[in-house]
């Protein structure tokens, strides 16, 4: 392979260093182009464009591949928990029995928060959508712990770090409480990650807390399968708020904020949504398949394409398979279910679907898990950040650690050109 590309400008020949990556992705350095030859690139939604280099996640659209740090989403899926997936993603190794310890304890400890958050999130109206209350919270946190923001040794990292996992599943729980008015609570030292955050949102004053344990392993996997996703919408915020030195959690704020949307990690409710829509509307899954294929209609088929994955998403088939074993084992029959399967079926098919490569993605049977493990719809979304949570951490974090400088894209202007100010009275 050629170390260098060539661009010709003007009748001039500029050479650029080519990159090649672990997995023989390659990708040509474009750092000098503007200094040498006078350019920029152009390329809006960034679909052509490398932001970072990332030794994180590994995914091939392709292929349908996915893994962290080299594992197999599939093989983390089965064999890991979500805490050993967050210390792989975040330090790149698995850990082993000590320091997986250690990590616990460490987030343990940190699983409390000030109790003048109580007040601001009373401020919020019990009809706020939980994201915006999440991504409040997350950054108020800041002024209760103002050391965590300046942080260039990779010890006050760590300390930022497990205080923001410690923290967030209890913002995250008290935002369910609070819209289903229940008092706000703290979790229990000697449960698991994922079993104390399901006691968080789920326990009642005036009862005894058990859960099955079907649940909590659905859970699990559904978070580990959400931790990472290399450069999308929200983490490339928090890449880019990040280099500016605002500190981990206004960072993890704003990744909330880029996830909230509808096409990234707002389709799993808006998945829901929809197929609730077409249930009420008869069922007849016919008729939305042509709304979304016709472009007068802004419809969209909500859990399907993919802006990396153009094959199939490897994270979708995994959650399709355990959508099937959780509602079996809690006994759930949720008709929007086979509305889901009759769309695949019938998206799979269909010439328009198939011709853009538009395949189910992560979020068009996440949906129907939660709601299999009582997890109210608004909630969907936090239950993705909750899994992104360690993903955003190790981006941030190797960000700072590669002391990548502060994200500043350039632009083409295409307004007016310079022109004579007019007095408001000649206007
Ligand atoms: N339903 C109908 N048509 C679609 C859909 C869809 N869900 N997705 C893409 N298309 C069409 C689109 O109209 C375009 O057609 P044409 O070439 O004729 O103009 C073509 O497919 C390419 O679409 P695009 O919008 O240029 O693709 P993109 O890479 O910019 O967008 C996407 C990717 C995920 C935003 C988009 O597929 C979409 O809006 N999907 C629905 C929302 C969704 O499920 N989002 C969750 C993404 S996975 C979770 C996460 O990581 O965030």
């Amino acid at each position: 392979m050629s170390k260098t590309a060539t661009l010709e400008f003007n009748g001039k020949k500029y050479e650029f260093p080519v990159t090649e990556g672990t997995e023989q992705e390659i990708g040509i350095d474009i750092k000098k182009l503007r200094g040498e030859a006078g350019l920029i690139t152009l390329d809006p939604g960034y679909k052509n464009t490398g932001s970072c280099e990332s030794a994180i996640t590994f995914l091939d659209g392709e292929k349908g591949v996915l893994r962290y740090r080299g594992y197999a989403i599939e093989d983390l899926a089965e064999k890991a928990d979500f805490l050993e997936v967050a210390y792989l993603l975040i330090f790149g190794e698995l850990p082993i029995k000590e320091q997986l310890e250690k990590f616990t304890k460490d987030i343990k400890e940190q699983s409390h928060v000030d109790e003048e958050m109580k007040k601001i999130l009373d401020g919020f109206p019990k009809s706020a959508h939980p994201m915006g209350v999440l991504s409040s919270l997350t950054s108020a946190l800041i002024a209760f712990n103002p050391s965590s923001v300046d942080v260039s040794s990779e010890e006050e990292m760590y300390k930022a770090i497990v205080k923001i996992l410690g923290k967030f599943p209890v913002l995250a729980a008290w935002t369910l409480r609070k819209k289903n008015s229940l008092p706000l609570n703290y979790g229990d030292e000697d449960l698991g990650y994922v079993e104390n955050l399901h006691k968080m949102m789920f326990e009642k004053p005036n009862k005894s807390y058990s859960v099955d344990k079907a649940v909590i392993d659905a859970l699990d996997k559904l978070l580990i399968l959400h931790a990472d996703h290399e450069q999308n919408c929200s983490t490339s915020t928090v890449r880019m708020v990040g280099s500016s030195h605002a500190g981990l959690f206004a960072s993890i704020s704003a990744g909330i904020s880029a996830l909230w949307g509808p096409l990234h990690g707002g389709a799993n409710q808006a998945v829901i949504e929809m197929l609730e829509r077409i249930k009420e509307d008869g069922g007849d899954t016919h008729k939305f398949m042509q709304k979304a294929k016709d472009k007068e209609d802004p419809f969209r088929l909500m859990g399907f394409g993919h802006r990396v994955y153009k094959n199939f998403d490897p994270r979708a088939k995994i959650i399709k398979k355990s959508a099937d074993e959780v509602l079996g084992q809690l006994g759930v029959e949720d008709p929007v279910l086979d509305i889901a399967k009759g769309l695949e079926k019938e998206a799979l098919e269909d010439d328009y679907f198939v011709k853009r490569k538009l395949y189910p993605n992560v979020d068009f049977y996440s949906g129907i898990i939660y709601r299999a493990l009582g997890i109210p719809v608004e909630m969907f979304t936090v239950m993705f950040a909750l899994g992104r949570l360690p993903g955003w951490i190790a981006q941030w974090r190797e960000m700072r650690l590669r002391k990548e400088p502060i994200g500043r894209p350039r632009q083409i202007y295409i307004g007016e050109n310079l022109r004579d100010f007019k007095p408001l009275g000649s206007r």
